[in-house]
């Protein structure tokens, strides 16, 4: 797929994508109070776009609604969706289910779920140009995770570097579920549900992409390709992870207090992320404690100083994108200030960068009616487009389905055979929509 054209470039408006922090500020506000006139259309107007006769790539991408949600999870992640969602075919998931594979406390996952998707709203997902839905809410996740679990390989799973990291910060003693270890497979069902096209993550998602890719090729190969008397289309895609090209932003934010360990929801200590809702002091007095080194030069890409790297490409990212030179330059006129300059002026970014997506943030987060109507027709969009797929899965799987399930891919073809030998009486299967349509892999 070739990449659109904002990559490297700054043509079209998610937050964070305006140049210097004025006018960032700006473009938000102007995004904002242009959704809050139309908020009542918000609602109404999702099928406009699927009636040009192109059809949009489609897009799928979720965030864990575990703990709040932090700037990583806003640059390699939400950012993007925000740029996709005016030329694709977007569908933003808050995967409630991969917050249970770990110990979680369930008096707050409601409540963070919803908040996550209020977040999603606040960062610039626009809900008349995608839908927005909870994983748990559409049953066909669990129920393909399932059939995928069972030919998926567990050497595949093994391999997995986050849950070899999650089990090893869980500690020996602890306790691994199962849950945990077959977590991949539960995203690869929640992409291959909707046979998307492109997934827009951080680089920590990489490997996971790739074993939903292999997942899907297994399955097409075993119950399509291969299968007889009648080879059937394929029922998946294989997606393709939309990672942020160098130049574009940052696709993997680190730690603050450890430039070599990825910013995390996870990490025990709070200090070492910043959330998107942490306060002006919250982030003055992190980025004042943040780690450092001892030289004073600040210069990107030195693989020595990781510190160094990820602050200032953080600064880059929220700044606008601008020629690493430039900011080199800029930060060269702060010396004799050196490190502690520059912490000053990160802090201030930061602050301007979030404000405006906090302030919508509890807009949003109030408007509990609001919200439960764009999941509601999320639920509903999402509804359909899984439970095609999982049909159709469980067809090439051999499963036996109900009468008014059956189509003419595969098993409804057969009881259409049958019918028409014995002469019964049979109603003509409705032919299976987008499916045999759109995908002629085979
Ligand atoms: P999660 O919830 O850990 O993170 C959500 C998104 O944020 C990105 N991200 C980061 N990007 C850059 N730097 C970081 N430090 C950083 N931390 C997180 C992640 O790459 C991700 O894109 N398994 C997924 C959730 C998921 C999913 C899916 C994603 C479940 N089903 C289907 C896409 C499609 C996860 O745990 O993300």
């Amino acid at each position: 797929m070739s990449l659109p054209a904002w990559h490297g470039n700054t043509t079209r408006g998610g937050a964070g994508h305006a140049g210097a922090r004025g006018t960032l500020s700006g473009a938000l506000r102007s995004r904002w109070s242009s959704w809050r006139m139309s908020r009542d259309l918000h609602l109404t107007k999702h099928n406009d776009s699927a009636s040009g006769n192109e059809r949009k790539r489609r897009v799928l991408s979720g965030v864990q609604p575990t703990g709040r949600l932090h700037l990583g999870n806003y640059l390699g992640a939400i950012q993007q969706w925000a740029r996709y969602q005016y030329d694709f075919d977007c569908w933003f998931c808050v995967v409630d289910m991969h917050a249970i594979t770990v110990p979680h406390d369930p008096r707050h996952l409601a409540d963070e779920t919803l908040s996550t998707a209020a977040m999603y709203l606040a960062c610039g997902i626009d809900p008349s140009h995608c839908h927005i839905f909870v994983q748990s809410q559409v049953p066909a996740h669990a129920e393909l995770a399932w059939m995928l679990n069972c030919i998926t390989p567990m050497g595949w799973l093994e391999k997995m570097t986050q849950y070899k990291d999650k089990k090893q910060r869980l500690g020996d003693d602890a306790p691994v579920y199962l849950g945990l270890f077959a977590y991949p497979v539960l995203m690869a069902a929640d992409i291959l549900l909707y046979r998307a096209e492109c997934v827009p993550v951080g680089e920590d998602q990489r490997q996971h992409l790739e074993l939903a890719r292999d997942i899907a090729r297994s399955f097409n190969y075993t119950f399509c390709r291969k299968r007889k008397p009648h080879k059937l289309p394929s029922v998946f895609r294989e997606p393709e992870a939309l990672i942020l090209p160098e130049g574009a932003g940052v696709s993997r934010v680190m730690s603050l207090t450890d430039g070599t360990s990825k910013m995390s929801k996870s990490a025990a200590s709070d200090v070492s992320r910043i959330n998107l809702l942490d306060d002006a002091d919250t982030i003055r007095n992190k980025i004042r404690r943040c780690k450092t080194d001892a030289e004073r030069e600040l210069r990107f890409d030195d693989p020595a100083r990781p510190e160094c790297n990820n602050l200032l490409h953080i600064y880059r990212a929220i700044t606008g994108n601008r020629p690493k030179a430039d900011i080199e330059r800029e930060l060269a006129e702060l010396n004799p200030s050196g490190w502690a300059g520059f912490k000053e002026r990160l802090a201030e970014a930061l602050v301007s960068f979030l404000s405006p997506i906090q302030q919508r943030y509890h807009e949003v987060r109030q408007d509990a009616l609001y919200l439960e109507q764009i999941l509601a027709q999320g639920q509903q969009a999402a509804n359909a487009v899984a439970s095609e797929t999982l049909r159709a899965a469980k067809e090439a799987m051999g499963f036996a389905l109900p009468s008014d399930q059956h189509r003419v891919f595969g098993l409804g073809i057969e009881i259409q055979e049958r019918a028409t030998s014995s002469t019964t009486s049979v109603a003509k299967p409705s032919v299976s929509s987008a499916m045999a349509r759109e995908d002629p892999a085979d």
